[in-house]
């Protein structure tokens, strides 16, 4: 496995791997893999493509008050892993190589950045869809492939790609679980004992939600009270929102119809935990 420091070396191995005739796969991540990368890994070398690994801690998408400092790192594991898997290189940039002195550009998907999660991490989505077209523009890959936990940045990178006439399928990988339901997040790891247990309320509350809506309820303010007063029941968990949004816009909707998404965000300690599943009646 090749470890990419340099956008000039990642280039020129691209390269390489094209006029040899194979496809590629990127895989953007900020490291620390869990099994929900390694999914992500899993799917691109399946669908035969040379799997690239982007492991970057972004400080575009961190707010100053943010975890950008503290963010959980593991280099030597990942590597291992990626390797294990037969991960074909991992580009791994410095912030300088990135966002040069003097760097002036950044992609705002407007509309669907100031929402939800956007709401309470300003900058944030104009960091992640700056970042990414910046890692489309090195790796130029046939496929790219993220996963659902991240449900809102999904619907962002997919309008990005339509809009500015990218030609990179995305490729979604279903959110990976532990056994009791918390979606793997290398954010996790900030949780205490007895704050990892109170982590699994996400899910349990999304789940309600969910039957709620198989026995027949479509009134999206009487979802979203049960949603909030089954979180407000864990006392360590801080709602910041649980929403219902449609996934071709992230329009909110008062009555359910098409496809959409439950999504929440909860502050549980130290960690902002976030979930979501997509249903459609
Ligand atoms: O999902 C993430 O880990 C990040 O937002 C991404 C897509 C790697 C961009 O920094």
């Amino acid at each position: 496995m090749e470890i990419l420091k340099t956008i000039r070396d990642t280039k020129s191995c691209i390269s390489e791997l094209k006029k040899q005739g194979q496809t590629i796969g990127l895989v953007p991540t900020m490291g620390y893999f869990h099994d929900g990368h390694l999914e992500l890994m899993r799917r691109s070398l399946e669908k035969g493509h040379a799997t690239i690994v982007s492991l970057f801690v972004n400080p575009a998408q961190f707010g100053p008050a943010e975890d950008f400092d503290s963010y959980p790192k593991n280099l030597q594991r990942d590597l291992d892993l990626a390797k294990e898997i037969g991960v074909k290189a991992v580009f791994m940039p410095t912030i300088n190589d990135m966002y040069p002195k003097g760097y002036k550009t950044y992609v705002e998907v407007e509309g669907l950045s100031n929402v939800l999660c956007g709401e309470h991490r300003p900058g944030h989505f104009r960091g992640v869809a700056t970042v990414v077209l910046k890692l489309f523009n090195i790796v130029k890959p046939d496929e790219a492939f993220f996963g659902q936990k991240d449900g809102q940045q999904v619907i962002i990178i997919k309008k990005m790609v339509q809009d500015l006439d990218l030609d990179i399928p995305i490729e979604v990988i279903p959110t990976v679980r532990e056994e009791d339901g918390v979606a793997m997040s290398s954010r996790n790891a900030y949780l205490s004992p007895v704050e990892r247990q109170a982590a699994p309320i996400l899910y349990q509350t999304l789940k309600l939600l969910e039957e709620m809506i198989l026995e027949g309820e479509r009134n999206v303010s009487l979802l979203l009270e049960a949603g909030k007063n089954n979180i407000l029941k864990e006392p360590l968990a801080d709602l910041q929102y649980i929403d219902i949004r449609s996934t071709d816009d992230l329009s909110p909707l008062e009555e359910l119809r098409g496809e959409f998404m439950i999504a929440t965000a909860v502050k549980v300690g130290p960690a902002r935990l976030i979930d979501n599943i997509v249903l459609r009646v």
